[in-house]
């Protein structure tokens, strides 16, 4: 149980990595499920929820070596029709994207009901009725999925909304059904596209991801795979906002521009000055930010990941800004602790008011969540004299070494145990 203690008012500076996306790496590793064949997975960020997912996919019978840092080698010719269970689950939902490989592989999956989480409830459903569409059997009972499929067919899916983890698990489990799928109102996120190309590489026959209509033609077996993760554009758009928040300059090595258009279209309507290159993004801001209205929406629109972020920087801009959560239902657990910290937000339903002002006042704050964490590390950034954000296991969950990399662009923090 550590904490990250902050000296704020320092200027951020310099160059730091993205590293690799949390969000694309989790998939991926789930979908050495679909083959008895060694893969090869590069740029895996070392954080702890692929620590989690490690330890699942071994429970499951997979072997894992890691070669190299950030390099994983996964062996699942030794897994079986197994279980995941609600002890792994609870802690990282996105365990639930065993189920389609599992079933598609073996015929059959148990997989515990992930529950509900800090931002908001997150059923399952939409995963559900895909597989179902696909010929699975699905019962429900004593907390966990049981899905059962001779061999899983290929259908029509329409998804009731674009979600991420559905379009996944659903795109991993018609890669080996017989015959073809089309997934409609399907999650267009660059993790999709990652996934979707990973697969390919293993033999899969995937068409139109990145667009709300993907197309699967099943294949009898898939072959080995050897993919380089994509950069994490959540965290480099955090690292971004750092150097806004702080009146600095800093450059995220590996970060994709075009995967951060909406986060760099505010931050230039903000007052920052942007540069894109092909592999990197910098940012400077010499003034006080202006303040810009957002509203979350699924990619390419403004990314949840990122709202409470923005939120940090809207507190200490100049004018009054709106910003909606349209995506999760109770995503402001931050909004509390950074009011704590002297910033004036209103609430309403979906809807926060923030009015910005000169500075905030450092002081001990909690963490929720994984991204209200990294709010309240940045606020501490700007804030005068010293914060505290406790609980800080809930960062570690997405950012490696946190406190080292932005100690490396000048700030003054560290970590404490408690
Ligand atoms: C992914 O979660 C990300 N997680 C989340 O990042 C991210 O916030 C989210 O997509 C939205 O961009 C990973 O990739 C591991 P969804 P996921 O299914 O797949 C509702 C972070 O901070 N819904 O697109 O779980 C759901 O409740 C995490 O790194 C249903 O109603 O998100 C939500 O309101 C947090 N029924 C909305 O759809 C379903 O069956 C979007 O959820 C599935 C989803």
């Amino acid at each position: 149980m550590d904490k990250i203690v902050i000296e704020g008012g320092h200027r951020l500076g310099g160059t730091i990595d993205a590293g690799g996306a949390k969000n694309a790496a989790l998939p991926l590793l789930f979908a050495t499920l679909l083959t008895d064949e060694l893969c090869r997975l590069k740029n895996v960020p070392d954080v702890a929820d692929i620590r989690t997912t490690c330890r699942l996919l071994e429970q499951l019978g997979a072997r894992i070596r890691r070669p190299k840092p950030g390099e994983f080698l996964v062996d699942c010719s030794s897994v079986g029709a197994s279980e995941a269970p609600y002890e792994l689950v609870r802690k990282m939902r996105a365990s639930f994207l065993t189920l389609g490989p599992l079933l598609a592989r073996f015929g059959r999956a148990r997989v515990s009901q992930p529950g509900g989480c800090a931002i908001g409830s997150r059923p399952v459903d939409i995963h559900l009725a895909a597989l179902a569409r696909l010929g699975a059997t699905i019962e429900q009972e004593h907390g966990y999925v049981d899905a059962h499929a001779q061999r899983l067919e290929g259908g029509h899916v329409i998804l009731e909304g674009p979600s991420v983890g559905a379009t996944e698990n659903v795109m991993m489990a018609a890669t080996l059904a017989d015959g073809k799928t089309l997934i409609e109102n399907a999650a267009r996120e660059p993790e999709i596209v990652d996934l979707a190309t990973a697969l390919r590489g293993m033999g899969a026959g995937i068409r139109g991801d990145g667009s709300s209509v993907i197309e699967i033609e099943g294949v009898e077996s898939l072959g080995a795979m050897k993919h380089t993760v994509i950069p994490d554009r959540i965290v480099a758009g955090t690292y971004l906002i750092a150097g806004a928040i702080t009146g600095g300059a800093v450059l995220v090595r590996g970060a994709r521009p075009d995967h951060l258009s909406s986060l760099l279209d505010v931050l230039s309507r903000m007052g920052c000055r942007v540069a894109r290159e092909a592999d990197s993004v910098a940012i400077t801001m010499e003034n006080v930010p202006r303040s810009v209205s957002v509203a979350t929406a699924p990619y390419p629109g403004f990314p949840t990941d990122l709202q409470a972020q923005l939120m940090a920087l809207l507190c200490v801009s100049d004018g009054l800004a709106t910003v909606d959560e349209t995506i999760f239902e109770n995503r402001f657990m931050h909004v509390q602790e950074l009011v704590r910290m002297g910033a004036d937000i209103r609430l309403n339903g979906h809807r926060a008011t923030v009015r910005g002002l000169r500075s905030l006042s450092g002081a001990p704050v909690m963490a929720t969540d994984l991204r209200a964490s990294v709010c309240l590390v940045l606020a501490g950034l700007a804030a005068e004299g010293t914060t505290e954000v406790l609980r800080v296991y809930h960062l570690d969950r997405g950012y490696e070494r946190i406190e080292e990399k932005l100690s490396a662009l000048g700030a003054e923090i560290r970590r404490e145990p408690m």
